[in-house]
């Protein structure tokens, strides 16, 4: 029987199988490592890609009302000057006075609730600071503590937070803090050689904005009737300064975005919210295998939405540093557009080709980050069963669906049907070989990067041993430890069956 999932240090055994099997690295480890930054490793790249192609297929390329794009990661800068990013795109912070320690405000309040858990309300909050500092009640403050989030504060409400409670440097544990200040989430570059004012770019923000300002190429090159939906995968870079949560949040991120387009008057919002909901969570919890009492949504308060959103809900999954957004899900009416229409000067309307209606289509947008995904999927996938260790990926997801081994690594002919198998199955699958150790310590090694199945061939297999099971292999089962023995020439629709079930 599998065991209960050790909570406790749960991440660090991630952290630690990712560097050991080629999931994920320290970013630029060999210069001393660059904060907030990864490298995805063998296992890494092809448990990603698995994830991406998982959701292009189901909701790009399964779907008739959905088309996909790939826009550029620099675009025209006015883009973001439209979208609010340049004005707005922003976390607030604060430095240490002390020791130059930049923190992101709402992090450092939310990990000093957390740490004083136990004893959350033992704080003298003055009801006269409650105008002075934003607070319309001292009830807030304590609604704050008791809930731990910290979500939509504003600045001079953080900076009361943090004066009220002394919170110290988590550095250098004095208190001496520069006001809560916003800053630019944006990375900024320069076109060309010379950084004039005029060449500045930024690195895109959010994959939303591409197909925003390609919606008008879209109409006109394709096929496509309200309402459908775009569907893009791409790298978004932010200059995050926080603390360090795995893959959860970095510099730069693959996006997985889609732009639902509809007319209001037709379709019922609240309907097409409903449903996308819904086909979130079979994704999560079908396609990617995650268990439905992980996964929570949650909605925006009106402190939290952004200002055009109708609805804004997050399906959170349980980190094990608390329930966190994996996926936001926004109404956000015909803002983009509008924004976008009033920048450039181009007609970005739809006309009905039936009714001849002219009008600004409304948007929902499901967005989600593939790393944030497959940091969920690995959290998730982790098993301890006594000694053996092993991630019960959903099989289509494993990087490697199946493993390869000669029983003997030193019988030439052992070897030799072995590679014939690998080769044959490689044009199918991703298919691993290993012929060092005994079978035991191979199987142990294939199941912690959650290979779904294992197979050996050996002496039966030569029709060396019992001749029944000639031109058979063994295959063993990932999650069950069972094994069966299965005809080679029906091993690679077997195992099709078994891994895209
Ligand atoms: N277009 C809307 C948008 O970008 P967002 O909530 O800022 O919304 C969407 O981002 C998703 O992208 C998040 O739910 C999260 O999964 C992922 N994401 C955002 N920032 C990230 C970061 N710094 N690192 C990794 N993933 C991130």
């Amino acid at each position: 029987m599998e065991k209960e999932k050790n909570e406790a240090g749960l991440m660090e055994k991630i952290v630690s199988l990712a560097k050991r099997r080629g999931f994920v690295f320290p970013g630029s480890e060999i210069y001393g490592g660059l904060a907030n930054s990864y490298e995805y490793g063998p296992a890494g790249v092809e448990l990603k890609k698995n994830i991406q192609d998982e959701w292009w297929r189901v909701f790009v390329r399964e779907r008739s009302d959905m088309v996909g794009l790939d826009s550029s990661i620099i675009l025209h800068p006015k883009t973001w000057e439209a979208s609010g990013h340049v004005a707005g795109f922003s976390d607030a912070m604060v430095d240490c006075k002390h020791c130059q320690t930049r923190t992101r405000a709402d992090h450092l309040l939310e990990d000093f609730i957390e740490k004083n858990s136990n004893d959350p309300l033992n704080y003298n909050i003055p009801q006269a600071l409650d105008d002075l500092w934003g607070f319309k009640k001292s009830e807030e403050i304590e609604n704050i503590i008791r809930s731990g989030k910290v979500e939509g504060l504003k600045e001079n409400q953080l900076d009361a937070l943090i004066q009220i409670f002394k919170i110290p440097c988590p550095t250098c544990g004095k208190f001496d803090w520069t006001p809560v200040r916003k800053f630019n989430l944006l990375f900024e570059t320069h076109v060309g050689i010379v950084p004039e004012a005029q060449s500045k770019v930024y690195l895109r923000g959010e994959t939303a904005q591409g197909i925003f300002i390609s919606f008008k190429n879209i109409l006109d090159s394709t096929r496509v009737r309200l309402p459908f939906g775009v569907g893009q995968l791409g790298k978004s870079f932010r200059n995050e300064i926080t603390k360090g949560n795995f893959i959860f949040r970095t510099l730069e991120f693959e996006q997985a975005e889609i732009e639902y387009f509809f007319d209001p008057e037709t379709n019922d919002w609240k309907t097409l919210y409903e449903k996308w909901k819904e086909d979130m969570w079979k994704f999560a919890t079908e396609n990617l295998g995650i268990k439905a009492d992980m996964l929570r949504w949650r909605e925006h308060g009106d402190e939290e939405r952004s200002f055009y959103s109708k609805r804004t809900e997050d399906m959170e999954y349980k980190f094990p540093f608390g329930f966190k957004e994996l996926w936001g899900l926004a109404y956000r009416t015909d803002y983009d557009l509008n924004q976008h229409m009033k920048f450039s000067g181009v007609d970005l309307s739809y006309t009905d080709p039936t009714s001849g209606k002219k009008f600004v289509p409304h948007v929902i947008e499901p967005a989600v980050g593939v790393n944030r995904l497959m940091a969920m999927v690995m959290l998730d996938a982790y098993t301890e069963d006594g000694e053996r260790v092993y991630l019960k990926l959903a099989p289509r997801l494993a990087p490697y669906k199946v493993a390869i081994f000669p029983l003997l690594s030193n019988k030439p002919t052992l070897v030799e049907k072995a590679r014939a198998i690998h080769d044959d199955l490689q044009k199918r699958f991703m298919v691993a070989w290993d012929d060092r150790g005994n079978i035991g310590k191979r199987y142990y090694s294939q199941d912690e990067i959650g290979t779904p199945y294992c197979v050996t061939v050996d002496f039966d297999t030569l029709g060396e041993g019992d001749a029944a099971n000639k031109d058979t292999v063994t295959v063993r089962d990932r999650d069950t430890g069972t094994q069966e023995r299965v005809a080679i020439e029906k091993l690679g629709e077997f195992l099709h069956g078994k891994i895209y079930r």
